[in-house]
């Protein structure tokens, strides 16, 4: 069955609780790179997040009061970590959280991150960790007696739970088969846009362009994974050549360092020079924050959905909960 036709049978009638449960969840133990998704898990992680739509609206549910959430933060984060958190409040659980793990852990003494885990695995229901080195999360999934969230690891391993978020825009605003997508920005170690990429392959005709300076591009285990699920896509050093003919542009940010050069930042911004080349119907997605690749004036346009990608976080973090959490 074609995956919209499979959502069109799970999009049914809400339970009273509008907290769905159903059998793929029990297939998720932890949360750590976007390929473990299949797209069954993801239509139903989709028809939970609008279920959690509905129960943010009235203020929440208390069906989660007895859970607790760990969030152990290495790195900064805004978006990640406090809508982890509000999805535990609006979920009726409890939280417990150091958002500088770094220094107000026991990492400071020389604590592995295995320790840690094994420790807030006795106070926790789930855990969800940002860390400063790639394969970080899979370390702790690998120790923990709970479900492990990875919220990013390292410098160009990944960020599963933002790439769901932002395909779950997408799919609120049309059908994910047939996509053509221009994934922009320092690609190569870009968490957000490898995740998302690993998430796209898994449907019919999508059609990536990968855009960036060619000393960023994307790295060949995301490539080597694309030709083996026959997905088509190109690396193209050049906006302007493809701008025009994509239904999405998800902009991620290049950091100056990396290039030394202000001339070529300005050449992959989104701004008011590159808005009248779009398509009328595209969608612009970053996953923020953002510096000079999204011009502020973008914000006003409709095609600008990144504010609403941002809130759609909490609503999707909500049901990864619960599909974590409904196993007892
Ligand atoms: N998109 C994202 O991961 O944002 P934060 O760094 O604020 O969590």
């Amino acid at each position: 069955m074609r995956h919209e036709a499979l959502a069109a049978v799970r999009r049914g009638p809400e339970p009273a609780t509008e907290l769905n449960r159903q059998t793929d969840s029990a297939r998720l133990q932890h949360v750590i790179e976007s390929p473990q998704f299949t797209v069954p898990m993801l239509m139903e992680l989709f028809d939970r997040s609008r279920g959690m739509e509905r129960v943010v609206a009235r203020g929440g549910t208390l069906d989660y009061q007895n859970k607790i959430l760990a969030t152990l933060f290495y790195e900064p984060s805004t978006r990640t970590r406090f809508s982890f958190e509000a999805a535990m409040h609006r979920l009726g659980g409890r939280v417990l959280s150091t958002e500088h793990a770094s220094a107000f852990s026991s990492e400071i003494e020389g604590e592995q991150v295995e320790d840690s885990i094994r420790i807030i695995g006795n106070y926790a229901d789930v855990i969800v960790i940002r860390h400063h080195q790639e394969g970080g999360a899979a370390r702790a999934a690998e120790v923990s007696p709970v479900p492990v969230i990875n919220a990013g690891d390292g410098d160009g391993g990944q960020h599963p739970t933002q790439a769901l978020l932002d395909l779950y825009t997408i799919y609120r605003e049309r059908p994910l088969d047939g996509l053509s997508v221009a994934i922009i920005g320092e690609l190569d170690k870009g968490r957000t846009a490898r995740s998302l990429a690993y998430l796209l392959a898994k449907f019919e005709r999508i059609k990536i362009f990968f855009v960036s300076p060619p000393e960023l591009q994307m790295k060949p285990d995301i490539l080597e994974y694309l030709d083996e699920h026959d997905v088509n896509y190109e690396l193209e050093p050049d906006l302007m050549r493809v701008i025009g003919e994509v239904d999405v542009v998800y902009q991620t940010r290049i950091r100056p360092e990396r290039v030394g050069d202000a001339e070529l930042l300005r050449r992959y911004a989104i701004n008011s020079a590159v808005l009248p080349h779009m398509k009328l119907s595209a969608m612009i997605l970053h996953p923020l924050p953002r510096t000079v690749e999204l011009d502020k004036l973008v914000d006003g346009d409709p095609r600008a959905l990144y504010f609403r990608q941002a809130a759609n976080g909490l609503y999707v973090r909500m049901a990864l909960l619960t599909m974590l959490l409904d196993k007892d």
